[in-house]
């Protein structure tokens, strides 16, 4: 009896530990976009359709080399990038990747900091890094208790309005779709006057942390959204709020190269296509393949399709989708797909300034809030000097290091994308920098660059859940599948949510599964590839305040679902 089971328990493992079948046909599949999500999805792909020479993978962008390999260099051949960005602390399958890749994580990444937050009044507050704490108190409990107190000219009557944006956040989170559409369709500036927070908490405090995490004011921005990123990153554990940077070099130079490199490597049907701007894709009705059309920089007017398409992942960002779709009819006809292209999307600015000098910070990332200097923007300022203490040459491009780097964002940018160059550094050098922290008053910039992205990132604005495209696409377009920081992912929702790397390269690991589900492809492939980490359990406290929520909903309101 035991032996037979035991038997059966083999067979039953067997398929999975062999190597899988190839495919029926062979298949070529096309990645559009190299940003993290679609580098999550090369890397689903590549691991599949590795090792079946008749099958193909292609991953094309429109920048000159989307494999990071060749960095983005500045006029004076500088290394810049086009903003900096924060991992935060649940970015598990970030991590995981990190150790995938055989690097480590102490190389890549700087340890947790702390960041300041700046008024045109004075500094405001210092986030202390929360795992630091000795002792771990269960959030949000521990977040208030920890944060606010730091908000020193916040008079606690405004701090403790905040009260009220966590009994919405219960209300939101833990409710129905019907709950979660009401709430979408709320700008986030009505949430926090139906649930009374004081408008001094809004304008000194939640709001230009809004414009730094989610690019736009409350007015703009989606209720649902907000309530997402607010408990993702502050609410659902004490630490979760701990952000760290790149140690050397770009998020490019340092993450995507080496996972380029190893599929590239490992993969001799991957090929990655810099420099093609894909202008359409439409369907064969006869064979129900695709074909896609792309526009090459380097070649003057030169367009160049790709056909007999099986499976697409698009990971385009708002603008990239907007202009695909709108030029192919075969998608446009979709109504699903058609309701993307009404995305919005935000202007950001990204500067860099080389000083002659070294100016000490009390910390390394820094808000500006509230500053007229900005022009309804957000801001921040980051210390690369102080990130990348061991890489300074690298920094100042070989040249002689004379002092710090400081790299300072603009976000919601609309009203600089038409402002000169050396106006835009001269905010920063002669107004804003120097308001906050005195060293910066002596500094003089001896080298500068800016880079401007009208159109650059999502926009979760009010009513925008229904238009996000769905991961799973639609069935009308099989093989057709979304990833990115703005799709949906339905029945696979991810705990990372808004402006978020992590949430970018989960899509496109789940969008890849999507395609090759649809071709009839699941089961194909040498390696599984990575499976998705889920975020940390919700804490007990907030489980339970749902379930309350919820039961006394059933009971007042008895026609919600
Ligand atoms: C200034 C700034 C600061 C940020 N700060 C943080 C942070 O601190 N932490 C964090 O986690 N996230 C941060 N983010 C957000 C994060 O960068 C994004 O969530 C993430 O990079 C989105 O990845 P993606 O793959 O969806 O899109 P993208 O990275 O935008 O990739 C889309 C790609 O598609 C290409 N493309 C577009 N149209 C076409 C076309 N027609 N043909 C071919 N290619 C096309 C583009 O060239 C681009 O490479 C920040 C973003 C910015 C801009
Ligand atoms: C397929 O590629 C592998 C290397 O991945 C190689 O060893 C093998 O000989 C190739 N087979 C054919 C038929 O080209
Ligand atoms: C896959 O790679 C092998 C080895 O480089 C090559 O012979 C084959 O033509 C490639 N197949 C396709 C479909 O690109
Ligand atoms: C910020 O963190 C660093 C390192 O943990 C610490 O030395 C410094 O005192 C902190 N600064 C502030 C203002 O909290
Ligand atoms: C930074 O990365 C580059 C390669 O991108 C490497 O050559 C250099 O040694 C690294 N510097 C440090 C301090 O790790």
């Amino acid at each position: 009896m035991l032996a037979a089971c035991a038997l059966l328990l083999l067979l039953l493992l067997l398929p999975h530990a062999t190597p899988l079948a190839p495919p029926a046909a062979p298949r070529k599949l096309v990645v559009v976009g190299g940003g993290w999500g679609g580098w999550g999805a090369a890397e689903k792909l590549s691991n599949a359709y590795r090792g079946d020479n008749a099958s193909s993978v292609i991953l094309l962008d429109a920048l000159p080399d989307p494999t990071g390999r060749s960095p983005y260099l500045s006029p004076s051949s500088k290394p810049v990038e086009a903003g900096t960005r924060g991992f935060w602390k649940d970015y598990p399958n970030i991590n995981e990747l990190v150790s995938r890749l055989s690097l480590d994580p102490s190389e890549v990444f700087t340890p947790f900091t702390n960041s300041s937050f700046y008024s045109p009044a004075g500094l405001e507050a210092t986030a202390p890094v929360f795992s630091d704490a000795p002792l771990q108190l269960p959030s949000p409990l521990g977040q208030v208790l920890a944060t606010f107190p730091l908000f020193e000219r916040l008079p606690l009557s405004d701090r403790a309005s905040m009260l009220g944006l966590l009994v919405a956040t219960v209300d939101c989170l833990g409710g129905s779709e019907a709950t979660q559409t009401y709430y979408d369709k709320m700008n986030a500036q009505s949430l926090f006057q139906k649930f009374k927070l004081s408008p001094r908490l809004v304008n000194d405090f939640i709001k230009p942390t809004l414009l730094v995490g989610l690019f736009k004011p409350p007015e703009e921005l989606s209720a649902l959204v907000v309530m997402e990123l607010l408990y993702f990153y502050a609410l659902a554990h004490q630490d979760a709020f701990d952000v760290r940077w790149i140690a050397n070099g770009t998020v490019a130079s340092s993450l995507i190269a080496p996972l380029a490199d190893s599929l590239l490597d490992s993969t001799p049907n991957l090929s990655c296509l810099g420099g093609c701007r894909v202008t359409s894709i439409s369907r064969d009705a006869a064979t129900s393949k695709y074909s896609i059309a792309y526009s090459q920089k380097s070649e003057l007017a030169s367009t160049s399709t790709i056909d007999d398409v099986d499976g697409i992942v698009l990971a385009l960002g708002a603008s990239g989708l907007k202009g695909v779709i709108n030029n192919s009819p075969d998608l446009a006809r979709i109504p699903s797909f058609a309701a993307a292209t009404a995305l919005t999307a935000i202007d950001v600015v990204s500067v860099r300034l080389w000083l002659d000098k070294t100016v000490s910070t009390r910390t390394p990332a820094n808000v500006f809030a509230n500053f007229p200097q900005l022009r309804g923007a957000g801001g921040t300022f980051f210390m690369l000097s102080q990130f990348q203490e061991g890489a300074q040459d690298a920094l100042w491009g070989g040249e002689e290091v004379q002092g710090s780097v400081v790299a300072c964002d603009l976000y919601n940018a609309a009203a600089f994308i038409g402002v000169p160059d050396e106006d835009i550094v001269n905010v920063f050098a002669k107004e804003l920098l120097p308001a906050v922290v005195d060293g910066f008053k002596g500094a003089h910039v001896v080298d500068s660059w800016v880079g401007k992205y009208p159109g650059g990132v999502s926009h979760f604005s009010p009513g925008s859940l229904e238009k996000r495209p769905l991961m799973q696409g639609d069935a009308k377009a099989p093989g057709i599948k979304f990833a990115g920081d703005i799709v949906r992912m339905g029945d696979r929702e991810h705990g990372a949510k808004g402006l978020c790397q992590e949430r970018a390269y989960v899509s496109g690991l789940q969008a890849a599964e999507e395609c090759m589900r649809d071709i009839g492809d699941a089961g194909v492939g040498g390696v599984a590839g990575p499976p998705v980490i889920q975020i940390r359990d919700d804490e007990k406290q907030f489980t339970a305040a749902v379930d309350a929520n919820r039961k006394l909903k059933k009971l007042l309101m008895p026609w919600l679902k």
